[in-house]
């Protein structure tokens, strides 16, 4: 009962306007630095290139969501292409994630898409993958449209699918051969379109792992459960699915001795290492998903 309700809080909080506006000023407060690297290319460079050391492969997120100003979403286009130019000159091992409303969908659909396809270009230039991560569901039929748009052209972008969309496993059968990364789904959606019973979820995304693997799609598996994660392991093995078909992925600053076990392992362990001022929306969802995780946030009261 109290977890539903932090859950609802933190969830609401994550998209008060005035709350997030603020954020952006004050630079990254309440333990945000835990889990967000820097406000800049160079210090999320740094960052991937300590856990590169670690065997650990990352995928970098410029943090910026729900833009409605054409020059911001214009200006989270440029960060995200030098960012790729970043990655490119310092060989570290990294691909892009990306919110598709950071890039103006809420503003103007073509200009989303035009703004994608200077991105897809540059990556395709240092030879770079873009994954679109999945938002609320509000825009989670655009997102796949535009995704099959672009995939007509280009062969390095993917994105996410939601185990707690009643829709997960029928829309899964139309991304064949797409590389996808899937979730638990990490915000809050009604009823009528999302499972809101943690047991039903978890079996669900179970199923759409292992669905999107016998089809021999590539799958990233994006989960801090360690009960997920082992049960996807003894699949793998069972069905000799290749370590080069799957990977795990995880958060910056969660887990960490997991992550590195799983790398120590053999398999490839992707992690999200997001950047950026706009770090107030992601910071809730994280304290939305585990009360536990509010700890950081009072240990950043306390610090500095
Ligand atoms: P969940 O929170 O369900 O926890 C299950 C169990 O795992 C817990 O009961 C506990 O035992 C253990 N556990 C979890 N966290 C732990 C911790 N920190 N320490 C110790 N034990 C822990 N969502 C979305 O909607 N769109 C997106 O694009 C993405 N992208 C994305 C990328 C990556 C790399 C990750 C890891 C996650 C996302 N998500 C996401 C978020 C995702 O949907 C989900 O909300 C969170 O990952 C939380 O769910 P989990 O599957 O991690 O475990």
């Amino acid at each position: 009962m109290v977890e539903k309700l932090s859950k609802n809080f933190f969830l609401y909080l994550s998209k008060n306007k005035i709350l997030n506006k603020g954020a952006k000023r004050w630079g990254l407060k309440l333990g945000a630095a835990q889990v967000v690297a820097g406000v800049t290319v160079d210090s999320v460079i740094k960052v991937v290139k300590v856990l590169n050391k670690k065997g650990l492969v990352c995928t970098v997120d410029h943090l910026g969501e729900f833009v409605l100003n054409r020059d911001e979403a214009k200006q989270s286009m440029k960060v995200c292409i030098e960012t790729l130019e970043a990655m490119s000159a310092t060989g570290v091992n990294c691909n892009l994630s990306l919110k598709l409303t950071q890039l103006g969908l809420d503003i103007d659909r073509q200009l989303c898409i035009d703004h994608m396809k200077a991105i897809l270009d540059a990556a395709k230039k240092t030879n770079n993958f873009v994954r679109i991560d999945m938002e609320d569901y509000s825009h989670y039929h655009q997102t796949l449209e535009i995704l099959a748009e672009l995939r007509q052209t280009y062969d390095n972008v993917g994105t996410v699918l939601q185990a707690y969309l009643h829709s997960g496993k029928k829309d899964l059968e139309s991304l064949r051969g797409v590389p996808l990364r899937l979730v638990k789904g990490a915000y809050k959606e009604s009823p009528k379109v999302a499972y809101q019973n943690k047991e039903k979820i978890d079996e669900n995304y179970l199923e759409m792992i292992k669905q999107h693997l016998l089809t021999g799609s590539h799958t990233a598996i994006a989960t801090h459960d360690h009960r997920i994660i082992e049960k996807v392991k003894r699949f793998c093995k069972k069905w000799n699915i290749p370590k080069s078909q799957f990977e795990f992925q995880m958060l910056y600053g969660f887990r960490t001795e997991l992550q590195e076990q799983i790398a120590k392992e053999g398999y490839t362990m992707r992690v999200y290492v997001p950047f950026g001022h706009d770090w107030y929306g992601y910071f809730m969802r994280r304290l939305a998903e585990r009360p536990q995780n509010v700890s950081f946030a009072l240990k950043g009261l306390f610090s500095k």
